[in-house]
């Protein structure tokens, strides 16, 4: 899923589109974190369809949907939709979002926490102005149940619903959301976002809005973090003020924005470090919190920005966010109201929260995981680090296949079915087959030959599961399946 078009890049292949990341700053913010692999990913359109062939309606949630050729979501990916962990008491990712909930209290944020993962291809991306061409609708980064009808990729898919509702002047959503993606420790196919929304009405302040707006501002409770803001509160080429809005209106916003935010943040990281500190071995002298403000790209917001955090000598991705594009306003129904929009990767936080290693554990249910958060909900000052329980064995096993006909057929498909290569259709298979035994699954190798044109790729998948000791025959045989769909879904030719 590609959204953001300025971000640091999510991948075991990091370099492969610039810019190296640190385990932790490539943790999924779930995040724009991935959303500017534009370059990497424009496939998707010959996708054989791998599921289903008969196209079956499906049930998720008591509701049926019909399918069609567009139906590409795994079993086990299905069963991963009545999970919702955001609801599930004293899990971390029910407690990170009880900790996000505390600094946006009602009644000026209502907060909706059971919508539905089933949205329309309308309200997760053209309701919110992504271009028709956009990479993030392709079937190799969305998981759909026909051509109108999808996971919902992320939160976002529910602002124009919420701001036509208008229950309140802001609000929160956190929910469970879906996109295919690369197989490493902080990247699953399902995870949880937050939300949040503020908006203020011409009707209630005519051309005091800018006043009333800063009067909130003020009313906000005020924070000793260091924020480096270097930029200005927009600019022309880079992050412009919306046709509609006045410059001291939008200035409002981002302010209010922008304090809002770094009070989550400083939150979060005050537990984060308070935490930490519960085992840390030699407590070291704590450096002040240090954030900062970078331009970001949202096609539903402008201006827009990212909010980073230093933590462990990094700059660590945290939100996306930024000022509500009117035309979202409009369709719903409210042109008369301005506001701002954020949203943040629950998992990512978690992990830093309570120190968890690996993203596969949240969906574990077993009891050494689960029993370690128990009463946290009801006493946050109970929370510390995850213990993890043991580390067995990896077992690496390396695939090399040719893609099917030269670079030039298989990008285009032909009849034979081979279709355009993108690396989340392998993923895609690793995660069927292997489930949670899969830790991570790597590029290693990657050439054309010289005289055929034809491209190679060797791909190394560890299997190592998080609970017991794989047996080399199991992941043998795990790795032989692997190896069969290959060939039998992407058409590639094993070497
Ligand atoms: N929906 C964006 C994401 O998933 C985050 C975002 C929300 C950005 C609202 C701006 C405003 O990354």
């Amino acid at each position: 899923m590609i959204i953001a078009s300025s971000r640091g890049v999510v991948s075991a292949l990091a370099s492969r589109v610039g810019r190296q990341t640190s385990l932790l700053s490539s943790l999924r913010l779930q995040g724009p974190s991935q959303w500017n692999r534009a370059a990497v990913s424009q496939a998707g359109r010959c996708w054989r369809a791998a599921y289903s062939s008969d196209h079956k309606p499906i049930t998720i949630n008591q509701k049926t949907y019909r399918t069609d050729e567009w139906f590409n979501i795994s079993p086990t990916v299905l069963s991963l939709t009545p999970r919702k962990l955001h609801l599930q008491k004293d899990h971390p990712v029910y407690i990170t979002r009880q900790i996000i909930e505390s600094v946006f209290p009602a009644p000026t944020f209502k907060t909706y926490n059971t919508l539905d993962p089933v949205v329309t291809t309308h309200e997760n991306f053209d309701s919110l102005g992504f271009p028709p061409d956009h990479p993030g609708r392709a079937k190799t980064d969305t998981y759909y149940i026909n051509s109108e009808t999808l996971l919902r990729t992320h939160t976002s898919a529910h602002e124009a619903a919420l701001f036509r509702a208008g229950e309140s002047p802001g609000y929160l959503i956190s929910a469970d959301v879906y996109r295919r993606d690369e197989i490493d420790k902080s990247h699953y196919p399902v995870f949880h976002q937050m939300e949040g929304a503020r908006v203020w009405s011409r009707a209630d302040h005519g051309e005091n809005l800018a006043t009333a707006i800063w009067a909130d501002v003020e009313h906000l409770p005020k924070h000793d973090m260091n924020v480096e803001d270097p930029n200005p509160a927009f600019h022309a080429e880079r992050n412009p003020l919306q046709e509609r809005h006045k410059e001291e209106e939008a200035a409002a916003v981002a302010a209010h924005l922008k304090k809002s935010l770094e009070l989550m943040v400083y939150e979060i990281f005050t537990r984060v470090r308070a935490s930490h500190a519960k085992t840390a071995e030699k407590k070291e002298k704590e450096e002040p919190l240090k954030v900062r403000w970078v331009e970001a790209y949202f096609p539903f917001t402008t201006p827009s920005w990212e909010l980073e955090v230093f933590y462990q000598g990094d700059w660590l991705e945290v939100l996306g966010c930024g000022v509500s594009q009117q035309k979202i306003l409009d369709d719903a129904g409210v042109p008369e109201k301005i506001g701002w929009a954020f949203g943040i990767g629950l998992e990512r936080i978690a992990m830093l929260l309570f120190q968890i290693p690996d993203i596969r554990l949240f969906w574990s249910s077993d009891e050494r995981f689960l029993s370690q958060f128990k009463g946290v909900s009801d006493d946050l000052t109970k929370l510390k680090p995850f213990v993890p329980f043991s580390k067995h064995p990896a077992c690496y096993k390396d695939v090399s296949f040719w893609l099917g006909g030269t670079t030039s057929s298989a990008a285009g498909g032909n009849d034979r079915g081979v279709q355009q290569w993108h690396e989340n259709d392998l993923m895609e298979i690793v995660r069927e087959v292997g489930g949670d035994n899969v830790e991570d699954v790597v590029l290693t190798d990657s050439f054309q030959h010289p005289k055929t044109g034809k491209r190679s790729l060797c791909y190394r998948i560890n299997y190592r599961s998080l609970e017991r000791t794989l047996r080399n025959e199991e992941a043998n045989e795990l790795h032989e399946k692997v190896r069969g769909l290959l060939v039998e879904r992407l058409g590639v030719e094993l070497r």
